[in-house]
This record gives C-alpha cells, structure tokens and sequence, in this order.
C-alpha cells in the first residue's frame, strides 16, 4: 500500500531548522536586550517544562482528550501567569492546526485542545506556548514540543492480521515468528505499530526495538489491548529487513493472581503494523499476515510467576537477521482480523530503570551460591554463566534468607506460595553466556544459583530493576537514618508494585491490581512520582471491570470472574484514587474522563448506605473490608469494626465527590454534596461516639479514622474523644495496632488533637510493631503485615507474608506533609503550606521537593548553632504559607533583612508559638531563633 502521506515525518532539513532556530534566537536575543536597556530591572521570564497528558513528547497516543501543561521559569520573586497563547501545527513552529489567541488565564495545568480538530492518526503534531506575567511581560515562544498519535481505529492497521505459530499449545516451546520486508527507497522515516496475545518483543535486522519490557502491560483483553508505537527509523535500511517477534506467555495465558491459568485465551498472537516513510515523501505499510514464518524459540516455557527455562540448544542463530535459512519454518495461522480491541497505551511503559550489582556471594550449601544486591527490587537477574554442553544451570530467587537453624542464609521461598519463581539455562556448547531472561518479572533481593561447576563472580551477577517508568518528581531526605531507610523503602515498593497495573505485591502467586492497597497508597504515591498517566490507565481498567449495579470489584483487571468480591475501603478506590491524583496535581484530567462511571459508583455508595432511613453504612462489606491484617483483629481482620469504617468511607467518598464536582465546575452538584457529610458525621457520633468520649469498639482504627477523617465537628467532644484515644494508645503503650485502613490516619488523628509529640513518638518506635521495627530487622522495602519478620527472627505466616506491600508506606504522605513539611492548601500545590514539625527525635535537618505541575517547590529546614533555618522554593505562578516556629514575626529573618519586609512575603501573622509567612513564587532563606513546632512533651 503506497501512498504520499508522511504525517509523522517532520521537517527534515537539519540545517533550514537550525538555521530558523539561530535566526529567531538572535532575533530573540536583539528584543531582550532592547528591553533590557528600556526597563530598569530586567526579568528573565520563559516557559519550562511542557507534558502533554502528563508526559514530555508522547509518542503513539489517542487522540480524544488532548491536555497541555507547562511550567514557567522566572527569576523574580512573586511571579504570575496574566495570558497565555498556544499554537499547534503540523511544522515545528507551525499553527496550521490551532491557535488559542491570547487568553487572559492563570491556568498552566489541563489546557485541553478543542475537540473538533480532527486529530489524524500516526501524526505528530508540534505545540509552542508563549506567557504574560503578571506586569504584562511576553516570554518568547516556547521551544517546540510535540506529541504524535497512534493508529485509531482498526481501519488505521491498514489490513493486519493477528498471527500465531501453526501449532501453538501451551506445551511447545515459545514461538519466534519473522518477516522479510523489502524496502526499494531510503527510509526517511517509519513506525511500527505492535500487540499480542501474551508478551512480545521485537527485533528489526536482530536489533531490539524500543527499550520496553513486558508489552503489550496487562488490561481486561477481552475488553481493551493496548498497542505500542515505536521509532524504528535508525533501525531500517534500504533493501531487505527482517521483523522478527518473541512471543511469552504474560498475563494472557500464563498464571496470574493465585496460578490462575489461560484466563484470557491459549493462543499467543501477534499484531504488527510498519509504517515507512522514504525520503521522495512515500509512504509504504507492511503488516502482518499470512507471509509471516514462525518456528519454535528457545523458550521452553516463559511465565511471569514461575520463571523462563531457556534452552539454547534450541537457538537458531542469526533468525532476525538478514542472509537466514529459513526454510524449516512453517506460515503462520491467521487467528482473526478484529483489531478493534486495540487502544494506544495511554502511559510509560515498563522499563529497566536501574541495575544493581551484588555486593556478596556465600555458600550456604555445598554447591549452593547465593547473592545479595542488597535490595529487594522487581526485575530480573542478569549472569554471566559458565557452563559445558547440555549442563543446565537453575536461578532462583527470594525476598529473604533464613535467620537461623539448619537452613541458615538459605532461601526463604514458602511466602512465594505456588509461583516458582525460578529461570533456568541449558547450555548449547561449552563456554560462558550472559543471560537475563525475557518474559518473566520476580520480586527479589536474593539470587541462587546451582549447578555450575565455577561459580559466577559476584560483580557477575545483577539485578535489573523493571517498574512502569513514571517521572520521579519528589523526594524527602531525612537526618534520622532510620527515618531515612523507612522512606527508601516506600519508595522502592512503589518502584516495584507499579508494574503495569498497581499491585499488592510482585513477588508471591498473586500480584493483583488490589483496590484496597492502592486506594491506601496513592496519595503517598503521588508524593514522589507523577501517577498522573499510570494511574489514569489503571482508571480506565476500573471502568472496564465496574458491575451493572456500579460497584467495582476488590481486583482490577479481574482475571477470574469467579473472585467476584467488593468491599469498603477496597471498591471506594474508584473515588479515592482520582481525587488522591487531581488532589496532588491540579489536573482534573483523570476524574473528568471517569466521572460518569465514578458518579454511578457513588449513587451505589450513597443507595446501600441510605437504605435503611439513616445515613450510617452497615451493608456494604465483605470478608477483608475490616481493618485488614489489623493486630487487634487477631491475624487478619476485625469485622466488628466494619460500621465505624463504612460510614466514615461514606462520608469521605461525598466529600471527596463534591470537590471533584467543584473542580469540574459542576457546581449544583458539589453544593448538594457538600451538604452531606457534616450530617453523616453527625449521625455517626450519635451512633458510635459513647457518652464518655470513646469511640464503639474502643480500638485504635475507630479511633484514627473518627478524629484522623474529621468524623467529630464538636471541639469539645473531640478534645474528650482524643483524650481516649491517648488513653487507648497508653494502654498499648504507644505502639501502633493498626491495619490497612486504620493505619494511614493514626498520625494525622494525634496532629488534629495537638499530639505531635506523639505522633513523632510512634513514628520513631523501633520495637515491635512499628515501622522502625522493620527497618532494624533489615527491610529494604515495605512489609505486608507488621509481623512479617516476628521479634524473635522467625517469619509470619507464609500463606500470606510479602516483604515488599506498599499498604502500611501509606505514612510516607504523612512524613512528606510534617517532617519535609510540604502541604497542599489548593489542589496541585496552586497554593500549598510549608509547615515542617521541627526538633523531634534527634531530627536536625529535612530536604523535601516536588516537582508540582508548576514548577520545583522545596523545602530544606536544618537546626544548628541555636538557630532553625528553613529554605524554600515556591513556583511561579503559585504562593505558599510558610510556618515557622518562632518567638514573634520580627524574630524572623529573610536574607538579611526582617522577613516581614523582604520582597514576595506578602503579609506575616503570629499565633500561638507559629510565624505564617504569605509568599509569592521564587527563593527564600529563613531563620530564627530555635524553637520546636509544638508540644514537645515525652508521655
Ligand atoms: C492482598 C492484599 C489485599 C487483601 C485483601 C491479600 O491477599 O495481598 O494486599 O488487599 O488480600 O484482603
């Protein structure tokens, strides 16, 4: 199929667009330099960073929905955004597409382009913006950013077929399939569009292509395949190439969540399409179809939870390159033409992010070497083996190492339950290999190897680390080092649990999509990466699995329909998990492209919960929606706490409903929301507040959530409430008890009734339970249960005992906002509070910074030679409260001046042992006497 159309192919001509560039630069530098001579203090005002659905220059995405973003830099302090104005072409510096005109708007964040553009496919489409500041101050335009769509629509595949090996069954080895396309012109340019059935990995002339691993990621295949669009232009050449594909089990046919087998079908396929553009602007599409080859691969079996054996006697050397024999290979079957399942992927993909090296080899058994790389970390291991023909070598793998008795340093696999989790490599001729294998994923710190005669050295042993590959925006260092390390661990269990889909754990047969744990998780997570993209894909599955009467099921994707469970505080992610997103970035995007499904799961909420006459949640439960895995639960749950927690979801899923309403100008709506929860919160306390202040069943959940979530108007009755809970603490001896859903508000609960002190308290315990406690047992990541590892060194129960559950890392939201001190007071942190608890525990120094949709905000507050000083970067086009403990306002320093009269602070006030400080955009240094946030008492 031929064609003139080469809509992905920009400009060509290197040196016309450098020159252009050099031109305009200089005629940039020319205006700057006249207005610098004409305005006494010159102002260096530009546009920054620029995403397009939250990504920088996405390739292959849909062409609904289109949302830009930027970011402004800007030297003076209390910088603004008055204008805007955005063109889009089909040029670098185009606007054959559209130009917004001036808009007088401070919005940086989801500026949609209009709908009626008639985005085409396998398009780029180049984007500038230009800024006025809040004097009437132009930057220039923008460098150009762009974004190009993938195929749309089954008719844009151009006729490909999905293709398999003529004799494909789950017994034969993996199928390599390949194609021989011959191109007569220079390639200027070219796409391939690629899916499967299963995982796939392609090559072109034996080269990979695209750096992504597990692709096609998991969806509900029977509803949405998400297809991957790669730049393969270095890639081709003029004359023969050869396509060749890899094809692995993955979450379509191999196990997922508990050995659950074959869910989506038995047949591994492939769907390709490449699109070459020659440099006399013709295009040329090939795809495939019935002249594709296959052959059996080397694969002998490839899974995800049980591992890959590799058989390299079964290579067939040189299959995806030029000059192969490849009579043997048989045509492949054509399973279907029905590309209409096919999406663009909305998000990153899965990459290597990182490899770590071991750092030691012992030999708990003869023959037996094991490696530490120091961190349990999801990937796969890479080794360089040495071995003789047919000797096979076995890699397995664990999270932990016995402690003690006769297994002592061997590896502890029992919680890894019936997942095998083991890779092996047989030799095709005498020598030394390095291999990593392709289509399965392991959560692990630990590699064994056996049945090598020469052990591999231990810098020849790696791990690489795979996760979906989200921008890492934020960070919090801490001078406590255990402190430090918990923190660590949260963020390497994101790393690891946000493969594809969020998980519960990537290490055990089950690393499902749990509603609960992420609901938990997210705001924590948006702390440090931007979710904005991941979680929105994740969105998108949630609606695919919602049930007719709206409900949403406790696993998302839901590979068994027979696991049909809901539950409190596990569906309610359909509500939690877009406000905890739009909460933290501004961006409305996810919530408005799921609002219709998420209204439809808030009437169900709302009806189950109003049933009855009152507005107290009794129904809406199931066998894990207690506080989960809680130690006053006795090992898993307590289910008499069931009400008090339903009827507080109840009453955040309003609140959290009517300001998503708000923000999308629904504004009727959002004020018959807001109504809500001062009522539901009255009837709970008149339900489950007793007479004398405590909380119905007395345990230390009830009591987080009711004064963590603001269930108690009432000053008096909380102050009474909180004084139970303390009492209720005292007799655990200020130690936490908390499960899954109790546990994210125990500290906020102390903060709201001025117990910092005790909420630094539980935070730095580290005796058992605590956080701290697993940070001393050697946690690198984050455990599903506080006994995991039990004080006296033997493992929890292994029927469900992972090392690496971001559930209980949910307090790292709580050390982002009190120990960096970086709060949000608007969504996005359009405004946000900078108010870190200071002086607790030997704490003497905290950096914490988010890249925010606007720009950097940073805190670094360090106490030192009796005084605190605390410096903080503010966006443009944002403000920020900073709250400094101190004696008065003239007891703070800016610079070198009195705080209250340096540039960008806007007003100062002072209450109760605090200095708020109002600050527009820019860098300030503070200091003041020391003096700790609050009440520093040792209960
Ligand atoms: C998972 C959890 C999940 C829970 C539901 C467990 O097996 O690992 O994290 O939320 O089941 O009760």
């Amino acid at each position: 199929m031929k064609s003139s159309d080469s809509r992905f192919c920009y400009p060509s001509n290197p040196l016309a667009i450098a020159l252009r560039r050099c031109f305009s630069l200089a005629l940039g530098t020319v205006a700057i330099l006249l207005v610098a001579c004409q305005t006494p203090a010159a102002r260096a005002l530009s546009v920054g960073q620029m995403t397009v659905n939250s990504r920088t220059n996405p390739l292959g995405i849909a062409a609904d929905d289109v949302s830009l973003a930027w970011t402004i830099a800007a030297e003076e302090r209390g910088t603004v955004q008055s204008a805007y104005q955005i063109r889009v072409g089909t040029t670098t510096e185009g606007d054959d597409v559209w130009h917004s005109g001036r808009v007088v708007s401070d919005q940086q964040v989801d500026v949609t382009l209009p709908g009626d553009l008639h985005l085409q496919p396998a398009t780029r489409y180049f984007w500038q913006v230009k800024v006025w500041d809040g004097a009437g101050m132009a930057s220039d335009w923008s460098a150009p950013a762009w974004f190009e769509t993938g195929l749309l629509s089954p008719a844009d595949w151009s006729g490909a077929k999905w293709i398999a090996a003529p004799t494909d069954n789950a017994a034969a080895p993996r199928p390599l399939l390949r194609d021989v396309v011959a191109l007569p012109k220079q390639v200027k340019c070219a796409r391939i569009y690629a899916s499967a059935h299963g995982l796939y990995q392609l090559t072109i002339n034996g080269l990979k292509v695209g750096n992504q691993y597990l692709a096609p990621g998991w969806t509900d295949y029977k509803k949405r395949i998400q297809a991957q669009t790669y730049d393969v232009t270095p890639l081709l050449r003029k004359g023969d190439n050869v396509i060749g594909a890899a094809l692995g089990d993955g979450w379509y046919r191999g196990n997922v969540g508990m050995s659950w087998r074959g869910v989506y079908g038995n047949a591994l396929a492939l769907v390709v399409k490449l699109q070459v553009t020659y440099t006399d602007g013709s295009t040329e599409n090939f795809v495939t179809d019935e002249n594709w080859h296959a052959a059996d691969g080397p694969m002998v079996q490839a899974d995800l939870q049980d591992g890959e054996n590799y058989d390299a006697r079964l290579e067939q050397p040189g299959w995806d390159g030029g000059g192969f024999d490849a009579a043997s290979w048989k045509p492949v079957a054509v399973e279907s033409d029905d590309l209409s399942k096919l999406v663009p992927q909305p998000d990153e993909p899965v990459r290597a992010t990182e490899v770590l090296t071991a750092s030691q080899r012992t030999e708990p058994a003869p023959g037996v070497f094991v490696y530490d790389l120091g961190q349990n970390m999801v990937g796969v291991a890479r080794v360089k083996l040495t071995g003789k023909k047919d000797q096979t070598v076995r890699i397995r793998y664990a999270e932990e190492l016995y402690r003690r008795g006769e297994k002592h340093g061997q590896l502890y696999t029992d919680n890894f339950r019936k997942a095998k989790v083991t890779d092996t490599y047989t030799f095709a001729r005498d020598g030394s290999v390095t291999y990593r294998p392709t289509f399965t994923q392991h959560g692990f710190r630990y590699v064994e190897i056996t049945g090598v005669d020469t052990p591999p050295a231990t810098s020849d042993v790696q791990g690489i680390v795979f996760g979906s590959d989200l921008p890492d925006i934020g960070d919090l260092r801490l001078s406590n080092p255990m402190l430090d390390q918990l923190v660590r661990n949260i963020r390497w269990g994101q790393r690891g649990n946000f493969v594809s889909i969020p998980t519960d754990t990537p290490a055990r047969d089950e690393r499902l999509g749990w509603t609960g744990d992420i609901s938990l998780f997210s705001s924590t997570a948006c702390r440090y990466r931007d979710t904005r993209a991941f979680l929105s894909k994740w969105m998108d599955d949630l609606r695919d699995a919602q049930k007719p009467d709206g409900n949403i099921p406790a696993i998302v994707p839901q590979p068994h329909r027979e696991f049909d469970e809901t539950g409190v505080g596990w569906s309610d992610a359909f509500i939690t998990v877009p406000y905890a997103v739009w909460h933290a970035t501004g961006d409305p995007r996810i919530v408005r492209r799921n609002w219709a499904a998420m209204q439809r799961f808030y009437r169900f909420v709302h009806d189950s919960a109003t049933k009855d006459g009152n507005l107290l949640e009794e129904g809406r439960n199931s066998w894990f929606s207690g506080d989960w895995l809680s130690l006053e639960g006795g090992g898993y749950n307590r289910l008499d706490e069931h009400k008090v927690i339903a009827t507080v979801y109840f009453a955040e899923d309003t609140r959290m409903m009517a300001e998503m309403a708000a923000a999308l100008g629904e504004t009727n709506q959002a004020a018959e929301w807001a109504a809500l929860p001062p009522k539901i919160r009255d009837a709970f306390v008149a339900a489950y507040r007793k007479p004398d202040g405590a909380i119905y069943t007395g345990t230390q959940t009830a009591y987080a959530m009711a004064l963590g979530l603001n269930m108690i108007a009432d000053t008096a009755q909380c102050e009474q409430t909180g004084s139970k809970f303390i009492e209720k603490l005292a007799t655990d001896n200020y130690h936490l008890r908390t499960g899954f859903l109790g546990t994210p508000w125990l500290l906020p609960a102390l903060v709201k009734i001025g117990r910092d002190d005790l909420a630094m308290r539980l935070l730095l315990n580290e005796d058992y339970p605590s956080w701290g406690f697993e940070v001393r047992m050697g946690a690198t990541t984050v455990w599903e249960r506080w006994n995991t590892i039990r004080p006296n060194g033997e493992f929890g129960p292994a029927d469900m005992n992972s090392f690496n559950h971001y559930a209980y890392g949910a307090v790292g939201d709580w050390m982002f906002q009190h120990l960096g001190g970086l709060q949000i007071v608007e969504s996005g942190y359009k405004k946000s509070q900078i108010a870190p608890l200071v002086g607790y525990g030997g704490l003497a120094q905290a950096q914490c910074r988010i890249q925010t949709p606007y720009g950097p905000l940073a805190s670094k507050w360090q106490l030192a030679n009796g005084e605190l000083t605390l410096e903080v970067t503010v966006p443009a086009n944002t403000s920020a409260e900073v709250v400094i403990p101190a004696t008065s306002t003239e007891a703070v320093r800016e610079g070198n001046v009195a705080a209250v009269s340096a540039p960008g602070v806007k007003g100062a006030t002072f209450k109760a042992g605090k200095v708020t400080l109002l600050v527009g955009s820019g860098r300030y240094e503070f200091a003041t006497p020391r003096q700790t946030s609050s009440k520093a008492s040792n209960d």
